[in-house]
């Protein structure tokens, strides 16, 4: 592709550490091969409204290690979800054409957009439309099919991980049953692997519905052992029987049609108090916002900067509604319609297997 001159890039959905990594790696990799990068603000919204302006190494110097994005981000959505025949389709809003004429008028050759499922999704209907689009795995929820990790959830399980290590002191103190709750919406990835990592008793995850009786049995036949406190990490998507495998949410629904999950924990404290057979005292930490935060590990750094370099280079080759992937210790091309697909990546059951061989609930 001898005349690919312009490369645009945005960041949108959840933000999380890792995503400034991977915008320094684009615009280095591009400034290697001469190609202008143009940047849009606020994900969806810039492109959107026409926004984009040139985004040079002077724009990406000292920012390998800070959080968030310096792009800023959205959850704009072009697309309108709507049923038909039972089925859920996405409505193509006047802002399509208008995504459309924006991208021919900056002169793109490619967009590079950096989201999760629904940032992607986006990107997969536009190139349905003739736009190049070579996306970049970025969630800490790591549901995204296709890649074993998006850029984000390393980081987020080190801040999880460094929690429940502050917590199992003050946990094992008090004598109590520390409850926390934990992000990932549907999946269970970071409330399997931050249990894991940071050592709690009981996990609970979207994808194994779970009833309160359960975890008191839990809870009880630690007592037995003479384990006076426990920790329980429970996902924000976790599902309690006694709900009818309902989730608790907040109510809030956004523009992809996702409703605001959380309140679990608390949820499952009353239950537990309710039950007065347990002497024990639960107390909930919700981690939330904390898990988006912060700076990026070595992992994510590095991913987000393999991530960065394989999207020019992919959309140099003539890639189009792909993203980068990791699978084992390769970066690949993948599909999105297969990623997209497979979304939410079901929990690696291994890991599951692994959990309850050294007895974790
Ligand atoms: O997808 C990332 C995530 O942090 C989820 O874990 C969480 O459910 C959601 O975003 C929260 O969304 P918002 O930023 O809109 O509150």
């Amino acid at each position: 592709m001898g005349d690919f001159m312009r490369i645009g890039v945005l960041t949108g959905g959840g933000d999380s550490p890792g995503i400034n990594a991977a915008l320094r790696a684009i615009v280095r990799r591009a400034e290697a091969e001469n190609v202008e990068v143009i940047a849009f603000r606020d994900g969806w919204r810039g492109i959107l409204e026409g926004e984009g302006a040139p985004f040079t190494l002077a724009d990406v110097s000292g920012i390998l290690h800070v959080g968030g994005t310096i792009l800023g981000t959205s959850r704009t959505n072009p697309f309108r979800k709507t049923l038909r025949d039972g089925e859920t389709v996405w409505e193509a809003t006047e802002g399509v054409n208008t995504i459309t004429e924006n991208y021919a008028r900056h002169g793109l050759d490619a967009l590079v957009p950096i989201g999760g499922d629904d940032t992607l999704g986006v990107a997969h209907r536009l190139s349905a439309r003739g736009l190049r689009m070579v996306g970049i795995p970025q969630t800490i929820d790591n549901d995204i099919a296709g890649t074993d990790y998006a850029i984000g959830f390393h980081s987020a399980l080190a801040t999880v991980t460094d929690a429940l290590d502050k917590l199992h002191t003050t946990a094992h103190a008090h004598h109590r049953v520390l409850i926390i709750e934990v992000m990932g919406r549907d999946s269970g990835w970071i409330a399997l692997l931050g249990g894991l990592a940071g050592g709690a008793d009981v996990i609970l995850v979207p994808e194994h519905s779970f009833s309160v009786s359960y975890v008191e049995d839990c809870l009880r036949r630690r007592l037995d052992r003479g384990r006076r406190f426990s920790i329980i990490v429970i996902a924000e998507g976790a599902k309690p029987e006694e709900l009818g495998g309902a989730q608790v949410t907040q109510g809030e629904i956004d523009a992809f049609g996702h409703v605001q999950l959380g309140g679990i924990g608390y949820w499952l404290a009353r239950q537990l108090q309710a039950r007065k057979a347990l002497q024990l005292t639960p107390r909930v930490t919700v981690l939330a916002y904390l898990q988006r935060g912060g700076v990026a590990t070595p992992f994510d750094r590095l991913l987000a900067t393999r991530f960065g370099v394989a999207a020019v280079e992919f959309a140099m080759d003539g890639h189009t509604d792909v993203m980068t992937g990791m699978q084992g210790t390769q970066i690949v091309p993948v599909p999105l319609a297969s990623a997209l697909a497979g979304s939410p990546k079901p929990l690696d059951p291994e890991l599951i297997r692994v959990a309850r061989a050294i007895g974790l609930a």
